[in-house]
């Protein structure tokens, strides 16, 4: 028996690359897709492939007419929300790519997804490396006190923090030890140089030309540094093992699952 996924973005930078992977795994069938303006095409040669015999919708709405296990998304932080509420909704269990959600949004998808008995999977990155950076953080985090997250975009990504640096920061609030460094709120000058708190963990966000994704987890000691840093290159690879792992594994659970890392082994 198959599961058969609604892949949402299907010609996104990651979609189309997801696309092609479920097309190779026997475990797997594409059986909706969606994107506005290749909406009538084939999903699979609209994804640089073989044709699939699946027709892209311009709507998730329509794309909920024909059954599926998993809905995937891989959109715009602007309607992320909307498209897992709808699939939820719908009875679908969820494996959610797409940046920009907060934590109160994740709250009301885990209470709507509990509602439901539906599992949702969502993660700021499915790289296998980025999410043994973030567990190697999280360890740090238990014995040195002052970190900070730098996260590093290209120019155009439209949200900040990226959702990796977002995901890091809120998981080292939850373990991370007191500051030493001096509360932001007791400096004198523009505070806004000092990042943005998430949780309780401050975060610097650099965009520019040059830059694909990377976020670094700065920690400093007396008389010592620490950085554990993640670079992603410029293809969508790194991102496809984690998403189609999560497709497998999102209906297990009802609620919501945060992290690939909820997903891993010990
Ligand atoms: N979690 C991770 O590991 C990970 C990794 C990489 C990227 N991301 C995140 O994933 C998201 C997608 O990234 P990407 O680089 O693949 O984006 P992208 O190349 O811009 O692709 C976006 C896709 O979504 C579709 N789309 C946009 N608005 C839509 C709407 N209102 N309704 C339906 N479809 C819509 C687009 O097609 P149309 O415009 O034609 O509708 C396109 O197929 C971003 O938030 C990015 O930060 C996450």
């Amino acid at each position: 028996m198959t599961i058969n996924v609604t892949m949402v973005g299907c010609t996104g930078w990651v979609g189309r690359a997801l696309v092609q992977a479920m097309a190779g795994a026997p475990d797997l069938t594409l059986a909706a897709a969606v994107a506005r303006s290749a909406a009538g095409q084939d999903a699979g040669t609209a994804a640089g492939g073989a044709a699939l015999g699946v027709t892209i919708a311009a709507s998730l709405e329509e794309a909920l007419r024909t059954p599926s296990d998993v809905v995937v998304d891989y959109t715009k932080p602007n309607v992320v929300k909307g498209h897992v509420l709808q699939a939820v909704a719908a009875g679908r269990s969820v494996v959610v790519g797409t940046s920009g959600m907060t934590g109160e949004d994740y709250a009301e998808i885990d209470r709507a997804a509990r509602d439901a008995g539906v599992g949702v999977v969502a993660a700021g990155n499915f790289s296998i490396t980025a999410t043994l950076m973030q567990r190697f953080a999280l360890m740090a985090a238990r014995y040195v006190a002052d970190v900070e997250v730098i996260d590093y975009a290209s120019a155009q990504k439209p949200d900040v923090p990226s959702g990796t640096g977002r995901e890091l920061a809120e998981r080292l609030s939850e373990v991370r030890l007191d500051p030493t460094s001096r509360a932001v709120d007791t400096l004198t000058g523009p505070r806004e140089t000092r990042g943005a708190a998430v949780g309780r963990v401050q975060v610097h966000s650099v965009r520019m030309p040059g830059y694909v994704l990377s976020c670094e987890a700065l920690f400093g000691a007396a008389d010592e540094r620490l950085s554990i840093r993640h670079d992603a290159g410029s293809s969508p690879t790194p991102y496809v093992a984690g998403t189609l792992l999560a497709i497998r594994k999102a209906g297990e659970v009802p609620g919501l699952r945060r992290g690939l890392d909820s997903l891993m082994e010990g």
